[in-house]
């Protein structure tokens, strides 16, 4: 293993009920901004539940913050948290609206005069705008992490920020919440989580015994109670096993002392740039040409998972890591989730060049575990997503 710290500061409050217990965790004097997305909240009962936590506080409502977060409908959040002094946030959704409150807690704090240099610039935020956090969707694991993904549709960009001040102080995770997620949602938090745990997995060995098996549970789980949730989201017995697996799979716990790879989300988030295609789904598409074409790279451990997570027992190590990358394919089938570009677009052509270029131009010269693809094999990658 190689050497590794470890820390995470969000609290988190899980269960049945926990929605309830939240104000005891914000400071008593706080200025309290609530920020959701498009209203879902208060057509399933979250957004009374919150109110009625919230009731002893002075609080100013912000929604609308839209699925892959717009900087410039954050831009008008921030206008309203500098001019009304507030100082305190709670994000109430997915993990676009966690990830737009983590970019407001860093530019409320910055002395820039343009916020979206901390996302071109790549600044890391040491200190932040305190947040805490009612998860809404199981995906993204945002809710236990201090890591913050933004879109400008002005520019077609989608970039990543951080920093050790974005960890939420508190998250609550109710995982009665995931009854009114639609069939869509559901298999894209499915799925995102499924390849947070790859990104971190699927590389080579290292010895690193304790984070494979941890990686390998995580994806177990997530087998297991993907038919069940998808067949009735209802079932609270599963939703919090995919609640709490989807918050593991982003937490940091199976990152450290092991190497990462992060190829297939660096090139997903120019497809949802691009496209609009739901993050998760850009995943997909990515995923399986990206394991083909880093597949002497990455057999052994595309074997293992195979063997461990699938249950592939006999083949050469080449035959069962082929298998296991059929596998992951036909697991996002199961759900729904189509895998080639040509099913999301009929513009592909010209899109990997496109993004070659860009990572060109950011200076993205080597991607992956190794740090060795380069804006060339990107290109190959991504065209055989088509
Ligand atoms: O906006 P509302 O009306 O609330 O509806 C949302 C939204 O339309 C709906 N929804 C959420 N909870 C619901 C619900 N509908 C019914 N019942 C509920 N309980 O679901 C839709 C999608 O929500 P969104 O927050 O966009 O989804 P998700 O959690 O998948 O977040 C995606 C964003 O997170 C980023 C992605 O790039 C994307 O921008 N990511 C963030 C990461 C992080 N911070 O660590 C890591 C990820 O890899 C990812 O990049
Ligand atoms: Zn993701």
């Amino acid at each position: 293993m190689l050497n590794f710290e470890f820390k995470n500061p969000t609290k988190i409050l899980f269960g049945k009920g926990q929605i309830a217990n939240l104000a005891q965790e914000i400071p008593q004097d706080a200025k309290v901004m609530l920020l959701y997305g498009g209203g879902s909240i208060k057509s399933n009962g979250v957004y009374e539940q919150v109110k009625n936590a919230l009731s002893v506080f002075n609080v100013v409502e912000f929604g609308g913050i839209p699925a892959n977060p717009e900087y410039a409908i954050l831009m008008e959040a921030l206008h309203i948290i500098k001019s009304q002094g507030i100082t305190y946030m709670l994000a109430v959704g997915g993990g676009s609206v966690i990830d737009g409150v983590k970019f407001l807690s860093a530019a409320a704090l910055y002395e820039g005069d343009e916020p979206w240099d901390i996302l071109k610039k790549s600044i890391k935020t040491e200190q932040g705008l305190p947040f805490g956090t009612v998860l809404t969707l199981p995906a993204t694991g945002s809710e236990m992490n201090s890591g913050s993904v933004i879109t400008r549709k002005e520019t077609q960009e989608k970039l990543a920020m951080g920093g050790p001040g974005l960890f939420p102080v508190f998250s609550v995770l109710d995982p009665q919440v995931v009854q009114s997620i639609p069939m869509r949602q559901l298999a894209n938090g499915i799925t995102d989580a499924f390849t947070h745990v790859l990104e971190q997995y699927m590389t080579y060995p290292i010895g690193a015994l304790l984070q494979d098996r941890f990686a390998e549970s995580i994806l177990q789980t997530l087998v297991d109670v993907a038919p069940k949730i998808i067949k009735n989201s209802a079932d609270y017995e599963a939703a919090a096993n995919f609640m709490w697996s989807c918050t593991m799979a982003l937490n940091g716990l199976i990152q450290k002392g092991v190497p990462g790879d992060w190829a297939i989300h660096a090139m997903g988030h120019e497809l949802t740039a691009m496209f609009g295609i739901d993050h998760a789904r850009t995943l997909a598409v990515i995923l399986p040409g990206h394991y083909q074409y880093n597949f002497e790279a990455k057999k052994e451990k595309l074997a293992q998972y195979g063997q461990r997570v699938w249950g592939i027992n006999s083949g050469t190590t080449d035959e069962m890591a082929k298998q296991a990358i059929e596998k992951t394919v036909e697991f996002f089938h199961s759900l729904e989730i189509d895998t080639k570009l040509s099913d999301y677009t009929a513009d592909c052509e010209g899109t990997a060049e496109k993004i070659s270029q860009r990572f060109t131009d950011r200076g993205w010269l080597g991607l992956g575990e190794h740090k060795s693809l380069s804006p060339a094999d990107v290109l190959e990658i991504v065209k055989m997503s088509y």
